[in-house]
């Protein structure tokens, strides 16, 4: 970086809502550069053109150029070359990088050699896109095992370690780590031997690409303060944190912020009627036509309890499945969305089954769906065993549905009881058990009956700031920091 000029940041990413999402990475991604560009970074996007992308971006109605320059990466003793599609979205330039690497599934069930390469093959490729366009990134910012090879090619490997650079790891979940066989992953790749040690990229014998990218980024943050600490300690991390302890003066916690442009119940498209913090009156609408699409009385004043999740031990639905004959004696009304595990889905399948007038489970992934849930609901369940940062509870913050939630990671950045002497947005509990569950759900659906509390405790969470606004300047300030 030159002096007076911006800082110059590439988004290395496997996920970019609207385009390819999984989970909360996606919505980040699509977010955020939007925000560190507007605080005047000069900021770029790089990511997989997986199956469908680009048919997405055409709808959109986006422009893009195809670039002649290709991008590749000598792997797996051949080149791997990529076409780049450059368009702007929300006016971050933005590369997709179209080749038969990424011509399968997004994720990978199972994690082996040649099933990870494609996460390799991307790294190495983002590194050479300088080549291909006039520019070149002061910093690569990586996020998650997908994109942690970045790092550790600018450390450990035998041509890219020369060229140098900074790179910075962002944690969204310490869970999922990129393990997987050394051979002939060591040799393949073009690292040095010497990165598969203990205190590099080894674990237990395998190589773990998140633990390479955590040792060999110039600094790791992840998505919420309160997770920055929790990752340091044995039980959530999956045993990285002793390294996230030892790598501690590198780490920062900066909480993650939604795009509230998109997520905003005053104009938002995918709901049956809009409404404000000004006049609530359209929420209304959105509860009747949630109760219709679940094949509800649609005139019941009962607590409509959701919650639109992946369905993996992360988010808590062995408490839900346990407390499901507690939660029908509340008199609620219980509606979730989402799809993962066999024995969640099977679960959630049988107890709507058993209770067709008060369970609905919906089994996918529909994001118009999303939005009907997330404006309709009266109460967000979200009982996680660990959370990085969350984006649901804010989600449903902003439509005024009030967060159940378990003070744990970001949750417990976000969510405040309301029974704080301070006051707060939501029910919180501690312990990670269906009783500490079903407690705070009962406070809920007390304080439900009583409309003029209810409606404080609803447009305190519609007035929080969940925008980028401060944490993109905290970003902003470690880049800066970065180039000292
Ligand atoms: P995570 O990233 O761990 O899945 P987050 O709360 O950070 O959790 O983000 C989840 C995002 O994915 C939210 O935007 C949520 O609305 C969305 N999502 C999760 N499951 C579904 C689903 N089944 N259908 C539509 N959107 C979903
Ligand atoms: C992960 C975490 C989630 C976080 C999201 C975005 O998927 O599970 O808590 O909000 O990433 O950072």
């Amino acid at each position: 970086m030159t002096k007076g000029n911006r800082l110059k940041v590439l988004f290395v990413t496997t996920e970019l809502a609207p385009f390819s999402k999984v989970g909360g990475l996606g919505d980040v991604a699509g977010s955020l550069p939007k925000a560190l560009s507007q605080a005047g970074v000069d900021v770029r996007v790089v990511t997989p053109a997986w199956p469908g992308v680009l048919e997405k971006v055409a709808e959109s109605g986006l422009k893009t150029t195809t670039l002649k320059t290709q991008v590749y990466a000598a792997y797996d003793w051949r080149i791997h070359s990529a076409t780049v599609i450059k368009a702007e979205v929300k006016g971050v330039p933005t590369y997709f990088l179209k080749s038969d690497d990424y011509a399968g599934d997004m994720y990978p069930s199972q994690l082996n050699y040649w099933t990870a390469s494609p996460f390799a093959v991307f790294c190495m490729q983002a590194l050479e896109l300088k080549n291909a366009v006039d520019w070149e990134p002061d910093i690569y910012h990586c996020h998650d095992w997908t994109s942690a090879f970045l790092p550790c090619s600018l450390a450990w490997h035998r041509y890219y370690r020369q060229v140098g650079g900074r790179s910075i790891m962002t944690l969204h979940n310490v869970a999922y780590q990129g393990i997987f066989e050394p051979s002939p992953f060591l040799e393949a790749s073009g690292l040095e031997p010497w990165s598969f040690s203990s205190s590099t990229m080894e674990f237990y014998g395998q190589v773990n690409l998140l633990k390479g990218g955590i040792v060999a980024a110039t600094a790791v943050t992840t998505v919420s303060p309160t997770y920055a600490g929790e990752i340091q300690t044995y039980e959530s991390t999956r045993e990285l944190s002793g390294i996230l302890y030892q790598q501690r003066s590198k780490l920062r916690g900066i909480l993650n912020g939604l795009d509230t442009k998109y997520w905003d119940a005053e104009k938002d498209k995918l709901i049956p009627k809009n409404f404000s913090v000004k006049d609530l009156k359209g929420k209304s609408a959105c509860r009747r036509e949630l109760l219709e699409r679940a094949g509800f009385d649609t005139g019941t004043d009962a607590p409509i309890i959701v919650g639109v999740s992946r369905l993996v031990e992360q988010k808590g639905f062995d408490l839900v499945l346990n407390g499901i004959n507690e939660i029908k004696a509340m008199g609620a009304k219980l509606i979730i969305l989402g799809s993962g595990q066999d024995w969640i889905e099977n679960g959630l399948n049988q107890a709507a089954e058993a209770n067709p007038d008060s369970i609905k489970f919906f089994r996918g992934y529909d994001e118009p769906l999303s939005h009907v849930l997330y404006s309709g609901g009266d109460i967000f369940l979200m009982p996680s065993v660990f959370e990085p940062c969350g984006l649901s509870q804010m989600i449903s913050m902003r439509y005024g549905t009030v967060p159940v939630a378990r003070e744990v990671g970001g949750l417990r950045d976000t969510v405040f009881d309301v029974d704080r002497p301070e006051g707060g947005n939501g029910f919180t509990f501690q312990t990670c058990d269906t009783e500490g569950m079903l407690w705070a759900l009962r406070r809920a659906v007390e304080r439900y009956r009583n409309k003029d509390a209810w409606q404080e405790i609803m447009l305190e969470g519609m007035r929080e700031d969940f925008t980028w606004d401060k944490s993109a300047l905290l970003y902003k300030e470690l880049y800066e920091d970065l180039m000292q």
